[in-house]
């Protein structure tokens, strides 16, 4: 077949992967052109514009090594790894919502025990977390593994430090013989996503900002259940509607509560206020 014109190229396309032998490829092949090609006459795409477009998707690539990953910023800031985490996260009743991963975790992180304090002694308001780990069918997860990642006072983590000798705010606690775990860190804040890149440049042309909310991020291990990989976001946090990756969910708004000076849930003499959050998990069972 030839003169392909703007009306008969999709079909002609699509026809050219007909003999895919693997039929999930095939079916992901033929919707992503008929989409592409549809999107390409719906703004009927610039010569201008197609240059851009490859040039920016260029860029992009560039700026990705082992530490920075452009493509899947594009991906959290366009909504879709929201998108792909809600299809394939839909949750049993009891089970705890999940959200983006986030460039910031560390592969397995130090282990501490219940009640390490995780800033180690890093500057910002105290902050006592403690909670249960329990299966979404009942029941709680005895030895289920938390890993725990966040910001520091200032919006950064310590990947984003050079000041620091050792994993801060970070680590891996276990949960005890009924579930429950706790330990001490400082309130995070909210901070921008990485913006000195292709990413920042469509968010700024766009009029967008690229705050995130303040969030404690866990992921967290249990046997026979899917790993959970999720945040608590800070109750009354001024970019909860208007997060740039779009992660946000009722369910994961976590209370941090004012406490006064006394004495803490763990025996801890506290000399001045503190903040308190108490947050239970759910597990969604394998299968
Ligand atoms: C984070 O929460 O660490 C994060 C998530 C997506 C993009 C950037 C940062
Ligand atoms: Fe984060």
């Amino acid at each position: 077949m030839r003169d392909f014109n703007e009306k008969n190229i999709t079909d002609a396309v699509i026809d050219r992967f007909k003999n895919t032998p693997d039929p999930r490829l095939k079916t992901i092949m033929t919707s992503l052109v008929r989409h592409l090609h549809d999107f390409v006459r719906d703004v009927d795409l610039t010569i201008d514009e197609w240059n851009f477009a490859i040039n920016y998707l260029t860029r992009t690539g560039h700026m990705c090594d082992d530490k920075r990953q452009e493509f899947i910023l594009l991906s959290d800031t366009l909504g879709i790894s929201m998108l792909v985490d809600a299809i394939n996260h839909r949750m049993p009743e009891g089970a705890t919502q999940t959200t983006v991963l986030g460039p910031f975790y560390v592969d397995n992180p130090p282990e501490f025990p219940l009640g390490f304090d995780v800033s180690r002694g890093l500057k910002g308001e105290k902050l006592y977390v403690e909670g249960t780990v329990s299966s979404a069918t009942g029941g709680p997860l005895p030895g289920a593994v938390i890993d725990v990642w966040q910001s520091d006072t200032d919006g950064y983590y310590d990947v984003q430090r050079s000041d620091l000798d050792q994993p801060t705010l970070r680590g891996r606690i276990r949960a005890d013989d009924r579930g429950r775990f706790y330990f001490w860190s400082i309130l995070p804040s909210p901070y921008p996503i990485p913006y000195d890149g292709p990413v920042g440049q469509m968010i700024q042309a766009t009029a967008r900002h690229p705050w995130r909310p303040a969030h404690l991020h866990f992921m967290i291990s249990a046997k026979g259940h899917e790993k959970l990989v999720t945040h608590v976001f800070v109750q009354g946090d001024k970019y909860l509607d208007s997060d740039a990756v779009f992660g946000v969910k009722n369910s994961l708004i976590g209370n941090y509560t004012h406490e006064q000076p006394g004495v803490a849930p763990d025996g801890t003499k506290m000399g001045g206020p503190w903040r308190k959050l108490k947050y239970d998990f759910g597990l969604k069972p394998l299968g």
